[in-house]
């Protein structure tokens, strides 16, 4: 965490005491730490008590008798803005858009990861207005530190106890060397469909969606790799700025966008759906219907995969995808080998849930060694993650 900025936000909650543990925490672990604090919080904990732990002048107003303190700067200025102890009020507001103090303007100015640990009565916890803003939050991106379990200011015993400050102070320490774990890496992804032109107006595709692909390339991009997304047609347009998106239509565009930057890069892997045949003659023009039926000849697209595979070399990693119907292990276990990958990630058409156009996935990890991983029905967002651990576990 040395030279991590983190914004501390405090709020009215008993467990607001904690704070000072948590400040004393991050400050030896070598972050610089920022204390805001809501009127509500400073009735539990003095501000001078955590500005002379932070050695900084701890904010508790947007508007101070002889200060303005910029929302909007601080939000910028962070790595990571903690919020402990988050109280059932504090997270309506943050889950609502509310702005009426200083915790909640950062808030809404900050571009950097939150955390959120909430802290209250359990039944407060418990209430659906409480879980809403929770999932709402959540579904925004934020980071939640489970609640404990334990007994709680009123003397009920239940959920709803703030994560302890050693549990705070870790979380955030995986966080941050997780996003560097792919630091200097580049990486080539490539995904969705590919569109092999019959004519001016036709063609032939497949119902890939690109979602897996974007997911992945997002993943490795909020780990600090280089990411370069070769994307055939697709509505997707992701926006991380650690990924450049080369847009492509058909399988030879794909192969040559490929294959150019295949050798700068570190890790590359080829969720595309690529056609593998296309019509062996292109129409000039937009070809007028005659006679009963109509045969157009085909053929067969470069390989992506095999021709990356022949050109891989010594430290280079790759990872393919086998999507089957039958035979599913035995065919993706030929393909691992044949195109030399790393692993293949094998999604089975038969799992309700998985595959083209769905947003969720369940898949197989086969390694070279026959080692072979199941996982759950999981978001593509999720599944990402898990094809992500893996590469950077066998590297
Ligand atoms: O042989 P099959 O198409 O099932 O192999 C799937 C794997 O090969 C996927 O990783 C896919 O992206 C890749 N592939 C490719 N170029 C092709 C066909 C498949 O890169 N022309």
């Amino acid at each position: 965490m040395v030279g991590k900025k983190i914004i501390l936000a405090v709020t009215g909650s008993i467990a607001a005491y904690k704070a000072a543990h948590l400040v004393r925490l991050l400050v030896k672990n070598g972050a610089e730490v920022q204390v805001l604090m809501t009127p509500s919080a400073t009735e539990f904990i003095t501000p001078l008590t955590l500005s002379t732990l932070s050695k900084k002048p701890v904010f508790t107003q947007v508007i101070a008798e002889h200060e303005w303190n910029s929302h909007v700067e601080l939000g910028l200025w962070a790595d990571a803005l903690v919020v402990a102890p988050a109280t059932a009020n504090s997270l309506a507001k943050l889950a609502n858009g509310i702005c009426d103090n200083i915790v909640s303007a950062v808030y809404l100015s900050a571009r950097c990861p939150v955390f959120l640990a909430p802290a209250m009565d359990l039944d407060m916890w418990k209430h659906p207005s409480t879980q809403g803003n929770v999932q709402r939050l959540k579904s925004y991106g934020n980071h939640f530190l489970p609640v404990g379990y334990g007994e709680l200011a009123s003397g009920l015993v239940g959920e709803g106890r703030m994560a302890e400050p050693e549990e705070i102070a870790t979380f955030l320490a995986a966080f941050f060397q997780k996003k560097q774990a792919f630091l200097g890496k580049k990486v080539l992804i490539t995904a969705g469909p590919t569109y092999e032109a019959i004519d001016p107006v036709r063609f032939i595709g497949n119902r890939s969606s690109g979602k897996m692909g974007v997911a992945i390339a997002e993943q490795f991009a909020e780990r600090g790799a280089e990411v370069t997304l070769v994307l055939g047609p697709s509505k997707l347009n992701p926006q991380h700025p650690n990924v450049t998106t080369v847009k492509v239509e058909s399988a030879q565009q794909m192969y040559e966008a490929s294959v150019k930057h295949f050798e700068k890069m570190d890790i590359a892997v080829l969720s595309a759906a690529v056609a593998d045949y296309r019509p062996a003659n292109v129409a000039e023009q937009k070809i007028k219907k005659k006679g009963e039926g109509m045969t157009i000849e085909l053929e067969k697209t470069p390989d992506i995969a095999a021709s990356l595979g022949k050109m891989k070399r010594k430290g280079q990693f790759i990872v393919g995808f086998a999507l089957e119907t039958n035979n599913e292990l035995k065919n993706a276990s030929e393909k691992l080998m044949k195109k030399n990958f790393d692993f293949i990630v094998l999604n089975s058409l038969q799992d309700a849930g998985a595959g083209f156009n769905f947003d969720t996935n369940k898949i197989t990890i086969l390694h070279r060694d026959n080692k072979r991983k199941d996982f759950e029905l999981k978001t593509k967002a999720e599944v990402a993650v898990d094809i992500v651990d893996e590469v950077l576990a066998v590297l």
